[in-house]
């Protein structure tokens, strides 16, 4: 069987962000695949640390966010594996020896780390590292499919790069994913996912940015999302038209209504271009986006502590039996056993 598998990052609340381009993939594909792949959901709680956080908050964090994961609608059942990364220590003991293979060179390339180390006088270790840790996490499991945003792809590269290099020295130990390209059409889309900041749409909506309107973030009230919606950042231009480049803010919306009705980006922009009334496309985003986050508000309300315990419970042993015999593999490869 096949495995499917992603993390977010429990550092506060999910962006709308977060939940169209990873979690909402993600549930989609295992609603598809519940009897013939395994799905793997996971809780990156090591990558949590390459932000500053406060310890305390840790704990709450993990929880909601894997209530998170069940009000987005994620199955449960005997092939989905709720866990978290750092009760499986595989995690950290792979990262290491895909350290040794990982150059700094390919490091260094890394856009991500790149734009969270831009303008600070100290960066620390981890935020450099984490794509070899994320690597770590799919080569595991033998993950395939790896639905992430479009932000997360060049790490999905990274993470083919280090599997065939490791191959091609030690053995056949890797599954190597499918490449990005294959991933955005197994996730039946035509492109990657990336979904803008409200206030300044050349840039990609983040949870860290300071401005409150320029993110939906998942407690959001409706009333509030629709208002951030209604005074999102568009264009004089005058006319609807699907261009990122040229039309970014009006072009986000449309991806926005498209993911969140699950209704082709094509149809949307079929509907809408030509239109020159902008304040009908953001009320009909704005009650979209309304409507999704009542429904999910009133899901994550019904979940309790118990509920969770128990998946993760079940989870991690799966999880540490797989990532065990892996990791097994990969030291008999190298030596080390
Ligand atoms: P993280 O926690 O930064 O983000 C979680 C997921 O949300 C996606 N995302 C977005 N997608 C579209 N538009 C946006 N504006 C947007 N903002 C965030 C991210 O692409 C990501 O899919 N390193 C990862 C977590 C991770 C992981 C893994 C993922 C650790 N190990 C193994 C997959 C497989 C990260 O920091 O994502």
């Amino acid at each position: 069987m096949k495995t499917i598998l992603t993390g977010l990052r429990a550092n506060s609340v999910f962006t709308i962000g977060n939940y169209l381009g990873a979690l909402l993939p993600m549930v989609r594909l295992a609603n598809k695949h519940v009897n013939d792949c395994h799905l793997n959901l996971f809780v990156p709680d090591l990558h949590s640390m390459i932000s500053e956080i406060d310890g305390g908050d840790l704990q709450s964090n993990i929880l909601r966010s894997i209530k998170c994961y069940l009000a987005a609608g994620m199955p449960t059942g005997k092939n989905v594996h709720i866990y978290r990364q750092s009760r499986v220590p595989a995690h950290s003991e792979l990262c290491w020896i895909l350290n040794c293979i990982a150059t700094m060179g390919e490091m260094n390339r890394m856009t991500q780390y790149k734009e969270k180390s831009e303008g600070k006088n100290s960066v620390n270790v981890g935020i450099f590292d984490y794509p070899v840790l994320m690597a770590g996490d799919i080569l595991l499991y033998s993950a395939e499919y790896v639905p992430v945003g479009e932000d997360q792809f060049q790490h999905i590269e990274l993470t083919r790069n280090l599997a065939m290099r490791f191959n091609n020295r030690y053995g056949d130990i890797f599954t190597i994913p499918a490449s990005t390209k294959e991933q955005v059409k197994f996730m039946g889309l035509e492109e990657g996912i990336r979904i803008r900041d409200l206030l300044n749409p050349e840039k990609k909506m983040s949870k860290s940015t300071v401005a409150e309107n320029s993110k939906i973030m998942l407690d959001d009230t409706p009333e509030r999302a629709a208002k951030k919606i209604m005074s999102a950042t568009t264009d004089s231009l005058g006319k609807i038209k699907f261009d990122m480049w040229g039309q970014p803010g009006i072009s986000n919306l449309m991806v926005i209504e498209s993911l969140v009705n699950d209704i082709p980006l094509q149809e949307v922009i079929g509907k809408w271009s030509g239109e020159t009334k902008y304040g009908e496309l953001k009320k009909q985003v704005a009650a979209s986006v309304s409507k999704l986050l009542t429904d999910f508000q009133v899901r994550i309300n019904e979940i309790s502590d118990d509920q969770v315990y128990e998946l993760l419970e079940s989870g991690e042993r799966y999880a540490n039996e797989v990532a065990n015999t892996k990791l097994l593999e990969v030291q008999k490869a190298v030596g080390l056993r």
